[in-house]
Order: structure tokens, then C-alpha cells, then sequence
């Protein structure tokens, strides 16, 4: 198996979806209720993972400013929790999700129609730098939960303008490095995803303007911080449950990038911000 940092493009992108899938296999063993896969937004020590991350979430929807008459597009939609929380709590025409891990796609799918939303929800398996299907200027907003880091972003920026109406919204939950450390971006394919700040925004002001930029690096480190004890706690809870080989290395992987992200956004040399942006 080659190292992350030399695989080939579709190489990475197998990769990425192995390792959600992987996720989403343990999550259907357990029946995990609320299945999100972000750090999660923490206005109190009181509030419980699911509640982080379902605020985290909230926040998003609230900064994408929803209308009835909206067709939105989420990429990176996990298992489609969000956007089940969306249908709960707004009032929008159609929701298109994309995502690359087709187990999660397959229960997000199942999961609207078990629940009567197919028409409303609709969930596709695909490329956020692709969006196959759409046509120019057909969408109202995007939607992008901690997930961007993932993307081929020149492409994924460009094509996320060329679908989106004239002052159409992009809505991003994004972590990145700091420019400080723009240096490690240059070198492996996956952090040059994830890139830092002053490059992307170059990339993404060919098509839009920044309406806002937030800082929320000091509410999302303690959710970080608590996935990596919910992993590792969850993996000594199952231990006799039988985690396979593949999953166990998975969340390990996952708990120790996790922590790198903690350190990082406790000394601010990673980024985790929420960003407006509106097609020009
Ligand atoms: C950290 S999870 C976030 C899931 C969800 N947004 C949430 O907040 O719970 C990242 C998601 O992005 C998806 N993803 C990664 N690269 C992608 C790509 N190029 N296009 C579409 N989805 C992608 C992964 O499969 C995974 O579901």
C-alpha cells in the first residue's frame, strides 16, 4: 500500500471513501443514532458530542440564509444527518447531496425513503469538484460541513461558481492551515487539499466575493478533543465486539489526525473557520 502522501488522484479519492465507509460500517453495527462526523460547535461544557456536532451544523444553515423556494446542494454530507436535520428544521424545494463513500450515500438514500423524503432529499453519489447532473446556474445555495479539506479546490471553487445562481451562497465549515505553515502544503497531494488560508481565498475570489469570515478555532477544539476520547473509548468498548483490522486502523488514524488538529488549533498554526461566500 502506497503512503497517503504518494497516492495517485483516484487513488486518494478510493481512499477517503474506504476510510468513511469504514466509518459508516461501524456506525450500522452499533446503530448509532445521530450519525455526524465533524468536531462540532461548543457554547458549554454541559452539551453532549451529538449536540456539538448538530450545532455546528445549525450554524451553518443559519449563516446560508434558506428560503422556501431554494434548491440546495451539500457536499460532503457524511451519512446525511445534516440534512435531515435541515428538512427538520427548514423549509427549502430540493436538496442534492454529494459524496464519494458509496456506503454512506446507500444508507442516506434508504434512510429518506424510510422516512418519506426521497422527493426532498436527494442523495448521489459523486465528485464535489464534478457535481454530476447539475446544470450552470441552477443552485441557490452549497453547503460545505468540514469536508472541503478533502477537495481538489481549484476545481471544486470552480465548479461550485459555475453551478451556483448570480449571489447564490457558499457556506463552508472549513479547516485549514495557517499561512504560517503554508510551507507543508507544497509537499503531499492530501495536505495540499487541505491547503492554507491566503491560497484559497486567491482560488475561490476568481468566482466569489467573501461576504464573512469567522474564526471558531475556540469552539470547535473541544469537540475535536473529545472525538479523539470518543474513538478511543468506543474502540476499548468494542474491543470484543470485533472491530476488523481495516476499521481498527481507521479510527486510530482518525484519533491521531484528530489530535494534530487539537494542537493545531491550540497554538493557531490550523484554522477552523466559518466562511460566506457569494457568487459574483
Ligand atoms: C468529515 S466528514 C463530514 C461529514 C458531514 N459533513 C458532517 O459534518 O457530519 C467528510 C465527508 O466528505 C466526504 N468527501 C470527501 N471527499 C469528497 C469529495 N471529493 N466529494 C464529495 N464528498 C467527499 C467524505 O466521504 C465524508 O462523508
Amino acid at each position: 500500500m502506497p503512503r497517503k502522501g504518494h497516492l495517485s488522484q483516484s487513488e486518494l479519492y478510493e481512499y477517503i471513501a474506504r476510510q468513511y465507509d469504514d466509518f459508516q460500517h461501524v456506525f450500522d453495527r452499533i446503530n448509532k443514532e445521530r450519525r455526524y462526523l465533524n468536531y462540532g460547535y461548543t457554547t458549554s461544557p454541559d452539551q453532549s458530542y451529538e449536540d456539538r456536532q448538530e450545532a455546528l451544523c445549525l450554524k451553518v444553515f443559519e449563516l446560508a440564509q434558506l428560503e422556501k423556494k431554494h434548491i440546495i446542494v451539500d457536499v460532503g454530507f457524511g451519512s446525511g444527518e445534516q440534512d435531515f436535520l435541515l428538512a427538520r428544521k427548514y423549509s427549502f424545494q430540493k436538496l442534492i447531496g454529494y459524496n464519494i463513500a458509496p456506503a454512506q450515500v446507500r444508507y442516506a438514500r434508504e434512510r429518506s425513503t424510510r422516512e418519506g423524503l426521497s422527493d426532498l432529499l436527494d442523495f448521489r453519489e459523486g465528485k464535489a469538484e464534478e457535481l454530476p447532473g447539475l446544470g450552470a446556474e441552477s443552485v441557490d445555495r452549497m453547503l460545505a460541513i468540514e469536508c472541503a479539506f478533502y477537495f481538489d479546490r481549484p476545481r471544486f471553487y470552480e465548479r461550485a461558481a459555475q453551478v451556483l445562481r448570480r449571489n447564490g451562497l457558499l457556506v463552508l465549515a472549513d479547516i485549514t492551515f495557517s499561512d504560517r505553515l503554508a510551507f507543508v502544503t507544497r509537499r503531499a497531494n492530501n495536505l495540499g487539499r487541505v491547503s492554507h488560508l491566503s491560497r484559497n481565498r486567491e482560488l475561490w475570489q476568481i468566482g466569489f466575493d467573501t461576504v464573512s469570515l469567522q474564526s471558531i478555532a475556540r469552539q470547535t477544539r473541544p469537540g475535536a478533543a473529545m472525538t479523539v476520547r470518543e474513538i478511543l473509548k468506543g474502540m476499548i468498548r468494542r474491543k470484543d465486539k470485533g472491530l476488523t483490522g481495516n476499521e481498527r486502523s481507521t479510527w486510530l488514524k482518525m484519533a491521531l489526525n484528530t489530535q494534530v488538529v487539537v494542537s493545531g488549533l491550540l497554538t493557531g498554526l490550523i484554522r477552523y473557520d466559518l466562511i460566506v461566500l457569494r457568487k459574483r
